[in-house]
């Protein structure tokens, strides 16, 4: 059985451009509930921990400096088959591959710079979210 509730964050390059009326328009009209949502920005050590999976990826450094140079908006959201509907919704990651009207077709300049993240599972939404979360019980 797949779970209802997934994790997103509206990463640094779409907050710069002024997008996050819209793609949160995009995620309320496909139908997920916004269970939690901040508006916040990342430390460094933030951005190494929560992407410590890609700690020996050639663009960790890139991701780091990126997800860290100015405020993003995390947010929980709740639907049926949430993980697996919320990934069509965005798109693939480097934007260049995304199908039309995905979020990061859309609002994605770059693999790097994609807009939005959404989980890969259900076990990765659950942590993402006690990340950002933790203490609000919303798991
Ligand atoms: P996301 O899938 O949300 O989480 C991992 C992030 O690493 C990904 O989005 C991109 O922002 C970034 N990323 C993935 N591949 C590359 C790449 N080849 N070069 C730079 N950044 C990347």
């Amino acid at each position: 059985m797949t779970g209802n509730r997934t994790f997103t964050m509206i990463k640094p390059d779409a907050v710069e451009k002024g997008y996050i009326g819209a793609i949160l328009q995009k995620i309320t009209a496909a139908g997920f509930k916004i269970v939690a949502m901040k508006y916040t920005q990342l430390s460094q050590r933030d951005a190494e921990t929560f992407y410590a999976i890609h700690k020996e990826r050639p663009f960790f450094g890139e991701l780091v400096e990126f997800m860290t140079r100015g405020p993003i908006v995390a947010a929980v959201l709740e639907k049926d088959n949430a993980v697996e509907d919320f990934r069509a919704l965005i798109g693939a990651t480097n934007p260049a591959d995304a199908a039309e009207g995905t979020i990061r077709k859309l609002y994605a300049s770059s693999v790097a710079e994609n807009a939005v993240h959404g989980s890969d599972s259900d076990e990765n939404a659950g942590i993402e979210s006690n990340f950002h979360f933790a203490g609000r019980e919303i798991f």
